[in-house]
């Protein structure tokens, strides 16, 4: 019969996660955490495996976080697929996973919140108000639960990572934040667990937003420099794709998200499009 690898283990509580990690620390391991929303997919386990080779207590969380959600969002659609995931995490013998209860998150009376400031307000700040306050706080509340050496995040959520490390920098949290390439499918659509609500027909028409950030790398390659024409160029490639609605398409400096005219220097191409209504995100630096 064929050995079935372990699931990890799944801890609820603030308590017994402090615990854990508080042995493993005083055993002298490297703590090393992945934090999720589950609906785990490559992008994930790309992540859960830099973790493990990096540290030697692996964390990952599975929280779908309330906060980071506006009300007219997909928080009550969010996929929650824990037995999966914990299949999928099986296979790499990770430590712990933490799949903590919204009343152990935010218990009654909860009324505390990380605000991060200018590098947050762009983009999906713009669009998704309240969104980076969510996930700052929801991140530094897991960051101060599960103590981790390193922290580790995806490169789709360019701007999330940023958010992440001005608030550690800031606050004096002692955790290293790495940022991992954005994990595509064979057509180059981003991994995420949002894709899972594409059916067969919008799934090929999300290809949009690779394709037009590899358009976009073209242009300036042939040497198109001017963002506003290259911006101009994306959006009639993208509204050409029925059914799909454009939140932003963005040439932005790669550490201030603030616009750029030409790219004469390393710039980060950013979209948001809508897909028959689910909304994708996709960046890419293109450099001169
Ligand atoms: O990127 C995500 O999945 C979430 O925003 C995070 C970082 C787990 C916070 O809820």
């Amino acid at each position: 019969m064929k050995h079935q690898p372990e699931k990890p283990r799944v801890v609820t509580t603030v308590a017994e996660m402090r615990q854990l990690v508080q042995s493993a620390r005083q055993e002298g391991r490297r703590i090393g955490f992945v934090p999720t929303m589950g609906a785990l997919h490559e992008g994930h386990l790309s992540l859960v495996r830099a973790a493990k080779e990096a540290s030697d207590f692996v964390v990952v969380s599975i929280y779908v976080n309330p906060t980071q959600f506006g009300p007219q969002e997909d928080f009550a659609q969010y996929p929650r697929t824990l037995e999966a995931d914990l299949d999928l995490l099986a296979v790499y013998g990770i430590d712990v996973v933490f799949a903590p209860s919204d009343q152990e998150m935010y218990p009654a009376g909860f009324d505390s919140w990380v605000e991060v400031g200018g590098i947050a307000a762009p983009l999906e700040g713009r669009c998704r108000p309240g969104h980076f306050r969510g996930v700052a706080t929801v991140v530094l509340k897991l960051f101060n639960i599960v103590q981790p050496d390193i922290a580790w995040f995806g490169q789709k959520d360019y701007q999330q990572a940023l958010v992440i490390q001005r608030m550690v920098a800031d606050l004096n949290v002692p955790v290293e934040i790495r940022v991992c390439p954005t994990v595509r499918e064979p057509d180059g659509l981003a991994m995420s667990s949002r894709n899972r609500y594409l059916g067969p027909e919008s799934r090929q028409k999300a290809t949009i937003l690779w394709r037009a950030l590899c358009e976009a790398k073209q242009l300036v390659a042939a040497g198109q420099k001017d963002t506003a024409v290259l911006a101009a160029h994306l959006r009639s490639m993208i509204a050409a794709v029925p059914g799909a609605q454009i939140d932003y398409v963005a040439f932005v400096d790669p550490q201030t998200l603030s616009p750029v005219r030409q790219v004469d220097r390393p710039v980060l191409a950013a979209l948001a499009v809508r897909i028959d209504g689910t909304r994708l995100i996709d960046n890419e630096l293109i450099a001169p």
